[in-house]
């Protein structure tokens, strides 16, 4: 067979969370430009649909855009099935949304623990909701990939004289917590339904760069730390990894955290 049509998914019906912006738009595009009709969700019912008209204008698919807030899982089982209805099949999941820290601080001791249960609800339980949920129809249709975006922060801890010296609270350690949660379900869930078809991995990116957000300093230190000396680049570093793992490309591939940190956490 050749190579470039493993990585084809032509008829293929996916569903995205949180893919109005950055990552999950990117993979979004990548699985439409491969072919594969795309149902996008975000928390916003008019930014769902506005992010499946963009995605159907630019690639000769069908697209659907659907609410959900993933916490809920009264709203998942809905999503799930709205989005099964729409072609009567879901071939692929990719569990992208996520992130956010709330407004309290990263420090351990001022952190609101109303935020730390909302990071867990957000990124964990809400990505358990839907691989719950969407793998029931693909159980069913014996077939299924799904891919949870973990974080390189479930692997390592962080070096926090960094953050301080930008004068940055950081990333709180209730994401890091959520996202090693995500690997671990991830490789659990595999081992479940790999007898009936279907596929369960995990991506953990490393930093890609939001333009503007951050302070100077800190974006050419964290850059630093990469082994390649750089951040990620949206619209282009994950697409590969998240098209690899959705395709025919990677049959043989389960249970697996594809790291894409530019060799973040891999040196000291
Ligand atoms: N950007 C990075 O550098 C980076 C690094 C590692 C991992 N990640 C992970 O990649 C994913 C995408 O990150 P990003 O930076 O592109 O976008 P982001 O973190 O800004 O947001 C992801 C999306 O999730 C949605 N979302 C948040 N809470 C939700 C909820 N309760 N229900 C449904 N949707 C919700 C947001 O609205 C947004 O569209 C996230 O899971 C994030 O944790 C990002």
């Amino acid at each position: 067979m050749n190579v470039i049509d493993l990585f084809r998914l032509d008829g293929r019906v996916a569903i995205v969370t949180g893919a109005h912006a950055w990552l999950g738009y990117d993979m979004a595009c990548a699985l439409a430009e491969a072919g594969c009709h795309v149902v996008v969700t975000s928390r916003d019912e008019a930014r769902a649909s506005e992010t499946a008209g963009k995605l159907g204008d630019t690639y000769d698919v069908e697209t659907l855009g659907l609410p959900l807030d993933q916490r809920s899982h009264e709203q998942t089982v809905a999503m799930a099935k709205a989005a099964f209805d729409w072609k009567g099949r879901i071939d692929i999941l990719i569990n992208n949304a996520g992130g956010g820290s709330g407004n309290s601080p990263g420090r351990i001791h001022e952190r609101d623990p109303e935020d730390e249960a909302n990071m867990i609800a957000t990124n964990l339980t809400g990505c358990l909701n839907c691989c719950k949920e969407v793998s029931r129809y693909m159980v069913e249709a014996g077939y299924g990939k799904i891919i949870n975006i973990a974080s390189a922060a479930a692997l390592i801890g962080r070096d926090r004289r960094m953050y301080d010296r930008s004068d940055m609270a950081g990333q709180p350690v209730d994401y890091a917590a959520a996202k090693a949660g995500v690997i671990g379900l991830t490789q659990d869930l595999a081992g479940m339904l790999s007898p009936k078809g279907v596929y369960v991995n995990a991506i953990s990116p490393g930093g890609f760069e939001k333009p503007g957000n951050l302070p100077d300093t800190f974006v050419a230190e964290f850059a630093d730390g990469a082994m390649l000396g750089r951040w990620g680049r949206m619209g282009i570093d994950l697409k590969g990894a998240a098209l690899f793992l959705a395709s025919a490309a990677s049959d043989y591939v389960t249970a697996h955290n594809l790291v894409v940190d530019g060799g973040f956490s891999a040196w000291k």
